[in-house]
């Protein structure tokens, strides 16, 4: 927990005032001010919340790395507001990215291009490649336009937690120490982008997520590479337990009746109804698994979605929830 005198010194006043404001011109104007200063702000995007902070900033993005908790060989993903940045951060940006980024940008495709020596190891987590993305929502570009820089964010929840999708799901712990939360309301797509590798000859998914593999597939015109084992340095951030709340979180086929969890059906006390469509599902469901998590449940019992390809990324993240 965090005390006092650490509050006043991460912006607090000494009247515990709270940092959760609705996004608006001033509080963007102020949040800009934050990062070109080496702060740390939540910001809201399509997918998730942010812990964003200026992505060339070594000391800024170690406070990040400290704030969360996260492995620091765990690298983040920048976020810019035009393709033309993608220049300053990568060298070489390959013809696929340019389609890519024409079909999907703004929007939740990261991509994995070979870094300029400009961007920090810091924020690519030692490694020679950085991960870029345009998040589509107005408040991110909007911040990333004023603070005239690019800005790193992961997600802003404690490592291996829940992804917050709403401003008041960000964990306290990070709000107390952060001098502003932007709120911009829930999230659309509510699951993290989908993180593309383009930095080796073939195109591989490192993570499943907003855009489809299917959609990038038809862009690209050829198959993509599968996702490696969790093993391989390539992508550090495929730890196994992830995305979890703090309960169990088991897959199951049927909700026991009683039995607290995500169902398809008609839901009862502790249980939480899903959508039978999967972008509906995966925008509702780090908040269904927060709300369950809050009732103090020390088991969540999630029922399966269906098969098809449609559901990888909700399937990925109730794996890693459930491992
Ligand atoms: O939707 C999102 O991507 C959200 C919002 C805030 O933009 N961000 C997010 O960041 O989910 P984070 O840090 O929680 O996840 C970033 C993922 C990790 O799995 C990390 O390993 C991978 O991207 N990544 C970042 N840079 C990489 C790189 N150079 N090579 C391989 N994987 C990389
Ligand atoms: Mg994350």
């Amino acid at each position: 927990m965090v005390d006092r005198t650490d509050r006043a010194k991460n912006g607090y006043d000494a009247s515990g005032h709270v940092s959760i404001v609705s996004a608006s011109q001033e509080s963007l104007r102020q949040a800009a001010q934050v990062i070109q200063d080496g702060g740390v702000v939540v910001m809201p995007t399509e997918t998730v919340y942010g812990l964003a902070c200026d992505a060339m900033n070594d000391s800024a993005v170690a406070r990040v790395f400290d704030i969360k908790g996260r492995p620091s060989d765990n690298p983040l993903i920048v976020h810019v507001a035009a393709f033309e940045t993608l220049k300053s951060l990568a060298i070489e940006i390959p013809e696929e990215a340019r389609e890519l980024a024409m079909r999907f940008w703004p929007g939740p495709l990261t991509m994995v291009l070979k870094k300029r020596e400009s961007v920090p190891y810091r924020t690519t987590g030692g490694l020679d490649s950085v991960a870029v993305r345009m998040p589509n929502h107005p408040v991110a570009l909007e911040l990333v336009r004023l603070a005239d820089r690019p800005i790193a964010a992961p997600s802003a929840n404690l490592f291996s937690q829940l992804s917050p999708t709403r401003a008041q799901d960000v964990d306290p712990e990070i709000v107390a120490r952060v001098p502003l939360v932007l709120d911009g309301g829930p999230c659309d797509v509510g699951l993290e982008s989908t993180v593309l590798d383009l930095s080796a000859e073939e195109p591989q998914v490192l993570r499943p997520g907003g855009i489809g593999r299917a959609d990038i597939e038809a862009v690209l015109k050829r198959p993509l590479g599968i996702v490696p084992p969790p093993s391989v340095r390539k992508s550090p951030g495929l730890y196994r337990r992830h995305y979890a709340p703090r309960a169990m979180v088991r897959l199951v086929d049927t909700l026991r009746q009683g039995e607290p969890g995500l169902t398809f059906g008609q839901a009862g006390p502790g249980q939480v109804h899903m959508p039978l469509d999967a972008r509906a599902y995966a925008a509702n469901l780090y908040s269904a698994l927060k709300r369950l998590d809050e009732e103090g449940h020390a088991e969540i019992a999630v029922e399966l979605p269906p098969e098809g390809i449609d559901w990888e990324a909700v399937v990925d993240r109730l794996k890693k929830a459930s491992s």
